[in-house]
């Protein structure tokens, strides 16, 4: 399947002979070096990136580390030095003038954190401006800027002035104007930064709600890992101009890999992100009998499950003890806990009763492994996970 966007050894140097700084690029050297020899600035280094359709990839990175560099190359609002920017396929690198107005019409739309709206024109002809430029007729601009309008909430202001909104409202004109184009895809540059907390929490939760229906294949640049965490299904993140580390908000979270990617993860909310399955601890099978396996879990107890491997109840540490020894099961307690494998660990901490073993079920309601308070604990505090895998061992 051909990706949505997919952008291919993107390099930028802000130079008109950016040749030089190419073939130093091509030998290794870094950004601060080339500075210093040639005195230009790298702004991307050989950038490369699918974005299937309907994802909402999320861009991070130190201030200066080229996010909005990259944005800017896709719709060569910069025109890149090297490199491909593929939209289903196609290279819109090479193309004219007359051909990327048509796709940056069509195809793609920016919005910006500060979204220059035009102070003298009323909020319906902001949103209209797009479509104005693309020569739509004035009934049928203005009834499509009506409709976006009431999608972002503002049905009843597209008669008033920019300066007589909120600074969220104007954010929801700013996206009002870029969906109004109906492009599919949508790079949305520190859109919501901008924005105090209340608002911004507003409108990251209109965007998913958006999203839902729209299914947009959305590029959104953000300083900050949380909303990365709410909005993206992926997160690259950049450094000098590269793309360092790139996959699931979990796997970054657990294996940044530097320093630098560390850094940015290190505030997060890890029971919040991580899951029953990521805790959990396969079971050891203790004993065979005609009622099903017996399994020993990590906090001591024993699940006693049937053919399909369901759960038929639960052994404390001291009744299992007696079934190694004798190899008959003693009488099954129900006092267990049951999560599902996706549950997050804030939910499962919070579904913990004193002392009561916790088992991890599929939908089928077979038994998947089992968590204790401990493990719930190691997760939500492991800043580096090995080390708790590590651990892990030493202990069993
Ligand atoms: N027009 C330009 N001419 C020269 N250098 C530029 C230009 N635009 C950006 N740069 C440089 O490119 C690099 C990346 O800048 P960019 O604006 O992409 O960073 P950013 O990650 O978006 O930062 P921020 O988080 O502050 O918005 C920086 O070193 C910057 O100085
Ligand atoms: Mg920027």
């Amino acid at each position: 399947m051909t990706e949505r966007l997919e952008i291919k050894n993107l390099f930028k140097v802000f130079s008109s002979t950016p040749g030089p700084a190419l073939a130093m690029l091509a030998k290794g050297r870094g950004k601060s070096e080339i500075f210093e020899k040639l005195g230009v600035v790298v702004g991307l280094n050989n950038v490369s990136l699918s974005v299937p359709q309907g994802a909402v990839y999320m861009i991070m990175g130190l201030s200066g580390s080229g996010k909005s560099t990259f944005a800017r190359c896709i719709n060569r609002l910069n025109e890149p030095s090297a490199g491909q920017v593929l939209l289903d396929g196609r290279d819109i690198v090479p193309l004219g003038e007359a051909e990327l107005r048509e796709v940056r019409r069509t195809r793609i739309s920016m919005v910006f954190q500060h979204f220059a709206l035009l102070p003298n024109k009323r909020v319906i002809e902001n949103v209209e401006f797009g479509l104005k430029l693309r020569g739509v007729a004035a009934a049928e601009r203005r009834r499509r800027a009506e409709e976006v309008l009431s999608v972002v909430g503002l049905a009843r202001w597209g008669y008033h002035y920019p300066h007589e909104l909120s600074g969220g409202m104007r954010q929801r004109v700013g996206l009002a104007r870029a969906l109004a184009t109906d492009a599919d895809i949508l790079i949305m540059d520190e859109a919501f930064s901008a924005l105090d907390p209340l608002i911004r929490t507003e409108m990251q939760d209109e965007l998913l709600r958006l999203q839902r229906t729209l299914n947009k294949t959305i590029l959104f640049i953000t300083h900050d890992f949380q909303e990365a965490l709410k909005l993206g299904t992926r997160i690259a993140i950049m450094s000098e101009g590269e793309v360092v580390r790139d996959g699931t908000p979990q796997s970054i979270v657990l294996e940044p890999g530097s320093d630098y990617v560390a850094a940015f993860t290190r505030e997060i909310d890890r029971s919040r992100l991580f899951d029953a399955r990521l805790a959990m601890r396969p079971a050891e099978p203790v004993l065979q009998s005609e009622q099903g396996t017996l399994v020993s879990e990590a906090g001591g107890f024993g699940f006693m499950l049937d053919g399909n491997g369901k759960v038929l109840g639960v052994l404390d540490a001291i009744e299992l003890g007696r079934a190694r020894a004798s190899g008959e099961v003693g009488t099954l307690s129900t006092d267990y806990v049951s999560v599902p494998p996706g549950a997050k660990l804030i939910e499962v901490a919070r579904s913990y009763r004193d002392g009561r073993p916790i088992a991890v079920v599929d939908d089928e309601g077979r038994f998947i492994g089992s968590l204790g308070a401990d493990d719930i604990l190691a997760r939500i505090a492991s800043t580096a996970p090995q080390t708790v895998t590590g651990e892990r061992h030493v202990q069993s």
